[in-house]
């Protein structure tokens, strides 16, 4: 069967490099833009422009279960997640949190996979250092999310990636900074014996991991598994 992909936060960093990996393999790809954003026509077109489909239904189960139906989608790539700043800048902040967005969000379009009935995948975009007692809320909705994937239904794919780093188009001098630095420390950690650290941790970038999610997300074989860092390179 061919593949329909449908990608979840593809105006994103990874989203986007994802839809454009997607539409390079000529896999039929739905972006979701959400339907309030205040670039749709930007992204339209961007996306027109790619190949892919844009599909702007709203974050509530029966449209998402609608969305998915009738498009046919087979396997869904989950690529959401709020920030710091994006929270701070929140006109409703209380919808803004990673538990309401990193993990209610998640957990929605697992169920609208669910229902859906078509889907074979679900790939989620996690993050290393994903475990049941990590500390702070980011680590920990993200646990949540992992547990929902996991419970659901169709067959998941979960990656942890480090530090994603590249030409984001959004400025993040801070993230950027820290992450060069943290791989310059790894590195030294690296060539003083500590090899599963650095190659768990150093950073990678979208379009390696886009390709990998790619990879990861068609590949009959890696249904029920964890991916960490180290293999989404
Ligand atoms: N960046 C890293 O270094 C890193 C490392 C490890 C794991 N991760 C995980 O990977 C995920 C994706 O990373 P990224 O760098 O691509 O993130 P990003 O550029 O910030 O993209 C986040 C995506 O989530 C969507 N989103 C955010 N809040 C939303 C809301 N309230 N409702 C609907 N959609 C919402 C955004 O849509 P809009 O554009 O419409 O706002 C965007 O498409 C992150 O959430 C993060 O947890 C990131």
């Amino acid at each position: 069967m061919h593949p329909v992909a449908f990608v979840a936060g593809a105006t994103g960093f990874v989203g986007h490099a994802l839809v454009q990996a997607l539409c390079a393999k000529g896999i039929t790809t739905v972006a979701h833009v959400r339907p309030d954003s205040s670039k749709l026509a930007d992204w339209q077109g961007r996306f027109a422009a790619m190949g892919a489909q844009v599909d702007t239904s709203t974050w509530q189960l029966p449209a998402m279960t609608e969305a998915l139906r009738r498009q046919g989608v087979t396997h869904v790539f989950c690529c959401i997640g709020t920030t710091r700043k994006r929270k701070s800048q929140a006109s409703r902040p209380e919808a803004e949190t990673y538990e309401a967005v990193d993990f209610g969000l998640t957990r929605l379009l697992v169920d609208a996979a669910q229902e859906a009935g078509n889907v074979q995948r679900f790939v989620y975009l996690s993050s290393a250092g994903t475990s049941q007692g990590a500390k702070g809320a980011y680590l920990q909705a993200r646990w949540k999310a992992e547990q929902a994937v996991r419970a659901g239904k169709v067959p998941f794919t979960i990656a942890r990636p480090s530090m994603i780093l590249g030409d984001r188009e959004e400025e993040r001098p801070l993230e950027r900074a820290g992450g060069k630095l943290a791989d310059k420390a790894l590195q030294l950690i690296g060539a003083l014996g500590g090899r599963h650290l650095r190659d768990r941790y150093r950073s990678t970038d979208d379009k390696t991991l886009a390709a990998a999610l790619l990879r990861y997300g068609l590949d009959a074989a890696a249904a029920g598994s964890v991916v960490e860092s180290e293999h989404l390179r």
